[in-house]
């Protein structure tokens, strides 16, 4: 048996040395190494020897398939740098053509600015919460302070689905903003709470280059004891210098919100001129940012919070206008077209 396995190491050493090939090559590796090869069939052979005879032939079967298995693999690198040489000289190769890079694609701006707002709040404390796009009239409108037959409710023109309508939940429809997961949220966990809701909302609009019908939001809430305005301001403007790794100035005017009372238009300094006034400010020195104010009291009564304990705010931001801003995008309209000569230059 040692002697069969030491002849057939030879002769397959030879023919490795013959095979002028790589293809010659393969066809001896099939024939000596193969799954049918003639090592191969030696080896399955070994079951009938004594277990002494088995250790032997066993290790040494074992060196030679490695032995060989090491030398067909040197000889296909000779042969194919053989071929590649005669493949160079025979034929024009420009060895200096840079190599084609594989499109792997990257996150879109939209995510990669809500990505570093969820970081900022996560970093002071804050919980991001989810809620679904498809909502109830309810969570939407009822459970914010906005009635029925509220001219309120022609602020945010709406997509309504056809379904029959639920007794307390009204209708289906495409949510119009991030807020009514404000009252989901208290049902859910209770007080006291920090929470910021990243989602994309619908609004039955027009479309021109600072509106679309589907853009997204990014809802905040703090909800607990002794709390007021001025931890809104001190959190807005940490948030934003944060974000926009330079100083930025908050400031607050008055503005209507029915689920909110005091309400806020909040605005920030303008990055572009320091506050000294451009065209991107209108010359204000001040760009409008969001809507914001104290919760009112029928919104803590509606998620079952009791509003002599608890106090909070609440804002609600355009994220897909942060976006523009941040990139310098001059049309809303770029940002969900689907145009990949956009997207590819972020
Ligand atoms: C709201 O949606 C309120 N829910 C915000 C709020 C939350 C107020 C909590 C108080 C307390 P408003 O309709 O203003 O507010 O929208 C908020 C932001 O969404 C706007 O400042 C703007 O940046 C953005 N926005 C509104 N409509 C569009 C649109 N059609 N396209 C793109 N962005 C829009």
């Amino acid at each position: 048996m040692e002697t069969t396995l030491k002849n057939l190491e030879k002769e397959a050493l030879s023919a490795i040395e013959k095979s002028p090939t790589l293809e010659d090559l393969q066809s001896k590796e099939v024939e000596y190494l193969g799954r049918k090869g003639k090592l191969t069939l030696i080896l399955k052979g070994l079951k009938d020897l004594s277990p002494e005879e088995k250790k032997v032939v066993g290790q040494l079967s074992n060196t030679i398939k490695n032995h060989l298995e090491e030398k067909f693999t040197q000889a296909r690198q000779k042969l194919e740098s053989k071929e590649l040489e005669k493949a160079l000289s025979s034929e024009f190769f420009d060895t200096t053509i840079p190599g084609r890079s594989p499109d792997i694609g990257h996150i879109h701006p939209l995510s990669q600015v809500q990505e570093e707002v969820e970081r900022i709040f996560s970093q002071m404390g804050f919980a991001i919460m989810d809620g679904p796009e498809v909502e109830s009239e309810y969570y939407n409108f009822e459970g914010l302070n906005i009635p029925a037959d509220h001219p309120a409710r022609d602020m945010q023109d709406t997509f309504f689905l056809q379904d029959k309508s639920d007794p307390k939940h009204g209708k289906m429809v495409l949510r119009t903003h991030t807020s009514p997961v404000q009252v989901r949220t208290m049902e859910k966990y209770g007080a006291p709470l920090r929470v910021i809701v990243p989602g994309r909302v619908f609004r039955y609009e027009a479309t021109d280059a600072s509106h679309d019908t589907t853009f997204n939001q990014v809802e905040g809430m703090l909800i607990d004891k002794d709390i007021s305005l001025s931890h809104l301001k001190g959190i807005l403007a940490e948030f934003l210098t944060r974000l926009f790794g330079k100083p930025v100035k908050v400031r607050f005017r008055p503005g209507y919100f029915p689920f909110v009372e005091p309400g806020l238009e909040v605005d920030f300094s303008c990055l572009l001129c320091a506050g000294n006034g451009c065209r991107v400010c209108k010359h204000s020195g001040w760009v409008e940012f969001m809507g914001a104010g104290m919760i009112h009291e029928n919104v803590l009564k509606a998620g079952g919070i009791d509003p002599k304990k608890y106090q909070g705010w609440a804002f609600g931001f355009g994220l897909t206008r942060l976006v523009m801003m941040r990139y310098g995008v001059d049309d809303i309209r770029h940002l969900l077209g689907g145009d990949l000569r956009f997207i590819q230059q972020f």
